[in-house]
């Protein structure tokens, strides 16, 4: 595996490419991506939470009202909000959304996190915005007489924290990141991890806009991301709506592009990362692994410290969500295989830290990956008590 530490030595470079000449033009381009992939709606629309419908992109742009948590979880459970880091978001909101109905929040918070059981962003921000509203109550005290609904803007003013965060995050996950990007690179990234994932620019997709910024990225190649094509209907919208030129490639031609030399670094996010480094993200990510290492180009990891999960210890330890066999025997519906077949539908895999070159957070690059550099990761100070660290974590 290709090590990052000369590529690292260029950030303190002002001057972003040594090819420079299409560098200016690159930056020139790139738009700003707002995408509104959740909202809370307070009264009389609400209390409810909106989402953009991830499942009818890129054809139509629609949104799904979702006024009780059942709405909410089947919407999560279909994937028309979805990625890690939104996850959170949505999952905080939800328990917000319970709160807010007078429904019982506790019951809210553990369906929520049943919904999805890979992407540790979903338990977690559901538990935050369910401590805050048991410390609203604790604090306004038994005798209150509106005790819940000040329990309930405890649980809102949690979500709207956590997603306040998330945008900070996906800023620093981008500035910190930037180091790791050569001049004129040739980025592969898998699923999608951008805006449509975060209350910000995303993780993967935020270092990749930062890159396009800094006239650094010669070309995106975008694994379509089967069987449901997150990579193919989702980062090409995002890609286009930022006016990054960008390339789709089928799953099964990522080893070619790589034999032909086309790919100086993967970027992708991460749904779980165990205390071990080990990383559960979208199916296809530990083939893209393997094959990066085969081929000596640097695999980067970006995500948020939310999805660092001390509690898993290793990769045998994460449990991955199996889908329904259609989503693979059916394509846009249709079946593509004889009725009756059945199909393998992991919709993750875990790569273990040996294979990545490094983690991006928004506390600074662990490089190498392992239950140490991550240690000393997650002992840092938070982002938030000050400017983005920049840690660079040795052995
Ligand atoms: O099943 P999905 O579409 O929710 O899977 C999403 C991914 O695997 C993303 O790569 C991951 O959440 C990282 S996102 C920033």
């Amino acid at each position: 595996m290709r090590r990052l530490a000369p590529i690292l030595a260029l950030r303190a470079r002002s001057a972003p490419s040594s090819r420079g000449s299409r560098a200016g033009a690159f930056r020139r381009h790139t738009r700003d991506v707002d995408i509104p992939a959740l909202s809370w709606l307070d009264p009389p629309r609400g209390p409810a939470v909106e989402l953009l419908d991830q499942t009818r992109l890129p054809a139509q742009e629609a949104t799904v009202t979702c006024t009780d948590v059942p709405a909410l979880v089947d919407a999560i459970r279909r994937l028309v909000v979805r990625g890690a880091p939104l996850l959170g978001v949505a999952g905080a909101f939800g328990v917000a959304l319970a709160a807010s109905r007078g429904d019982d929040v506790a019951q809210a918070a553990a369906a929520i996190e049943a919904a999805r059981p890979t992407a540790v962003n979903l338990g977690w921000g559901a538990r935050r915005a369910l401590a805050a509203y048991r410390r609203a109550s604790q604090a306004a005290g038994e005798g209150h007489e509106d005790l819940k609904r000040v329990a309930a803007r405890g649980a809102l003013a949690e979500a709207r924290l956590i997603a306040a965060e998330d945008a900070a995050a996906s800023a620093a996950m981008a500035a910190n990141g930037l180091g790791l990007i050569p001049p004129d690179a040739r980025v592969l990234t898998h699923c999608n991890t951008g805006g449509l994932v975060s209350a910000g620019d995303g993780t993967a997709f935020a270092v990749i806009l930062a890159a396009h910024r800094a006239g650094r990225l010669a070309m995106l190649w975008v694994d379509e991301t089967r069987p449901l094509l997150q990579g193919a209907r989702l980062t090409a919208y995002e890609a286009r709506r930022a006016g990054i030129a960008h390339t789709v490639l089928a799953d099964s031609a990522a080893a070619s592009l790589f034999a032909a030399g086309e790919v100086d670094v993967v970027l992708t996010g991460a749904d779980r990362i165990a205390a071990d480094g080990s990383v559960a993200n979208k199916v296809g990510t530990y083939g893209l692994a393997v094959l990066a290492s085969y081929h000596q180009v640097p695999f980067v990891v970006v995500a948020p410290m939310s999805t660092i999960d001390p509690d898993t210890p290793d990769g045998a330890a994460i449990i991955v969500e199996h889908r329904p066999a259609e989503e693979v025997t059916c394509i846009a519906g249709q079946p593509a295989a004889p009725g009756g077949t059945s199909a393998y539908n992991p919709a993750f895999d875990v790569t273990p830290a040996g294979l990545l070159t490094a983690i991006v957070t928004e506390r600074g690059v662990a490089q190498p990956v392992n239950a140490g550099t991550l240690r000393v990761l997650s002992a840092g100070s938070s982002f938030a008590g000050g400017p983005p660290a920049d840690v660079y974590v040795e052995r």
